[in-house]
């Protein structure tokens, strides 16, 4: 039996061997000292989407100095995104104020091992994190700049190469995400410092050729093989620098993804807005970021965690979207991660863990959005249905398919139990029992006998609420067009919607009516005062309604309509009443009253 004295001694000599190794290796071929990472890469640029179909879910982790504010500055909370904490619009700290924080800085119980665990259990590929943030502070072994976590905290460790080595070890990707053009306490970085330490002139190059470059050099030099180089913030960085410091990360590590943020239209992948699950698919190769909470960085008051049933539901969503899903914890100065956090995580990494093929590997939906019910992903010939809302009446409605059925089974941990189904046109109805199998997320396996098609067309379910959104109609003498707010300083939100209503203005949708009878019809929408609104079916019933409107976006009923038979229809909403420029339609929604 080893004592724990000698366990601990042991781990300390063998971390100091592998931190002695690490720089030998990177000088060789680091190819040939840690082999092909567990997630696909490929050395020929055009396959680099590979990382993206087998790795489609990833750990991001914001830590820094500001972890250790938490949002907390002279006992003054502010609620946002704590990352940005010394900025104006946050606490607004200077920069000599902000720099002292490293004399305390010491993440002692910082555990990469168990970070990677809960990765790894929450079923993502590969961990990306903030080597440094706008902040400037160096998480890692930095010689550029000696303001860095081993020369400027009392931890004095590298805690990038503790996180490497367990990636590694657990078969885990590694990623950076490095502030390449804001750094608010370098002198002439981005949207920071304009004269040095002297009181010099420091201009943007100084920055970018004496800190950024060598700061890239050194990341992609001293960590083994890197699945992700994420830069952020572009600013008004030149193409050149941004070319520059994309061949510094080709030349040392050939197989590494860059996102876009690097800026110029440059990368090797579109990311999204922060926190955006698109309701449309994406072509190409995408990748969603997101929180566990409202927050990147660990912030004290910010108890607002996702459930395991929300992170299922934004991860299939964004896999059915097409794109990749990477999302966020924000570790405390001590290192610790939220138990909260780890909880919902590995919650639903069990649920991936019973259902991996109906995120990793899998594509995009052929319906192209979600449906009311829950989502698609394909596997080949397979559709995957994974459904969020159980249907109460135990019918489960896919309209729209084209092609035929060769037998459908709802999965369960026991397997897989046949189910029945009638079909109807190209509406298949499943029979369902009453209650969901799986608490979380219910999978219905349906195989089919041809490539799957859908005929995109929203069809109203005749069991549940369907919602369409703004994004899906077409307008008239009205403005569609997406509108992004931050709900709390960086806690950003996205929104298609039809605004600046002129005279006769219209949105209208499409729908296919599946079973005749009356819908309850509601819009949501923000505005002021009062709005009247008409909804009127093309050679049907046309109605109307006095609403109230807030700033807020609220779903209003508006009353029923008829629709005699099943088949197609087109809606026309208009404002008769009402402030054009202000008021805002996102999206229409349809139940049904159920009389029979
Ligand atoms: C933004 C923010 C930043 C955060 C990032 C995550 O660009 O500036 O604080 O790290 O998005 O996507």
């Amino acid at each position: 039996m080893h004592s724990p004295k000698l366990t601990k001694a042991t781990a300390i000599s063998l971390l100091a061997a592998i931190i002695a190794v690490i720089p030998i290796f990177s000088e060789t071929s680091m190819d040939e000292m840690w082999g092909d990472s567990v997630v696909k890469l490929q050395a020929d640029n055009t396959e680099k989407g590979e990382l993206f179909i087998d790795g489609n879910y990833a750990m991001f982790i914001h830590w820094g100095l500001y972890s250790s504010l938490a949002n907390l500055v002279d006992g003054k909370t502010y609620y946002g995104i704590g990352e940005w904490i010394m900025h104006p619009n946050m606490a607004g700290i200077p920069v000599e104020a902000y720099k002292q924080l490293a004399a305390s800085f010491n993440p002692a119980q910082f555990d990469a091992e168990a970070i990677v665990q809960i990765a790894k259990d929450a079923g993502m590929k590969y961990i990306v994190i903030t080597a440094k943030h706008h902040e400037g502070f160096a998480m890692y072994d930095s010689t550029a700049s000696d303001f860095n976590i081993v020369d400027a905290t009392p931890y004095g460790k590298d805690p990038l190469v503790a996180l490497s080595v367990a990636c590694r070890a657990a078969g885990l990707g590694l990623g950076v995400y490095y502030s390449h053009f804001q750094d608010w306490t370098a002198p002439g970085g981005g949207r920071g410092l304009k004269v040095d330490a002297d009181g010099n002139p420091a201009s943007f190059k100084d920055y970018f050729v004496n800190k950024c470059l060598p700061q890239v050099e050194e990341l992609t030099s001293n960590y083994g093989p890197l699945v992700l180089f994420w830069f952020d913030t572009p600013g008004s960085i030149s193409k050149e620098d941004a070319e520059q410091l994309i061949a510094v990360v080709r030349k040392n590590q050939p197989n590494t993804l860059i996102n876009g943020r690097v800026g110029h239209g440059l990368g090797d992948y579109k990311g999204l807005g922060d926190m955006e699950v698109p309701l449309r698919n994406v072509p190409g190769i995408w990748e969603s970021v997101d929180t566990t909470n409202d927050s990147w960085a660990y912030a004290w008051y910010d108890e607002n965690w996702k459930s395991p049933k929300e992170i299922l539901r934004r991860l299939i969503s964004t896999v059915a979207r097409g794109g990749t899903y990477m999302l966020n914890i924000g570790p405390r100065a001590d290192g610790t991660v939220p138990e909260r956090a780890s909880q919902a995580l590995r919650r639903s990494g069990e649920w991936i863990n019973e259902y991996p093929q109906v995120v990793y590997g899998a594509d995009a939906s052929p319906w192209q959005h979600a449906l009311p019910w829950g989502d698609v992903t394909v596997q080949g010939n397979r559709l995957l249905l994974s459904v969020f809302e159980w249907p109460d009446a135990g019918k489960l409605y896919l309209p729209g398919l084209l092609g035929e059925v060769q037998a459908a089974h709802l999965l369960n941990s026991e397997g897989a139990v046949p189910i029945t189904f009638t079909r109807s046109g190209n509406t298949v109805l499943f029979n369902l029992p009453a209650d969901a199998p799986d608490p979380l997320v219910s999978v219905i396996n349906v195989d089919l006998r041809s490539a799957p098609k859908a005929d995109p067309t929203f069809a109203l379910d005749p069991t549940m609420m369907t919602t369409i959104e703004a994004e899906f109609c077409t307008v008239e003498g009205a403005t569609l067009k997406q509108k992004r707010w931050m709900e709390k300083f960086g806690e950003w939100k996205h929104l298609d919607q039809v605004s600046a209503w002129k005279e006769g203005a219209s949105a209208t949708w499409q729908v296919e009516v599946l079973e005749e009878g009356d819908y309850q019809v509601g819009l949501s929408y923000s505005g002021q005062g009062r709005l009247v609104w008409e909804i009127a079916v093309t050679d049907g019933e046309t109605i109307r309604n006095q609403q109230a409107a807030s700033q807020i976006y609220q779903h209003h009923p508006m009353g029923w309509l008829n629709f005699p038979i099943p088949g197609r229809y087109t809606i026309n909403v208009r404002l008769l009443e009402g402030d054009g420029d202000t008021s805002s339609l996102s999206a229409i929604h349809f139940s049904p009253v159920m009389l029979k």
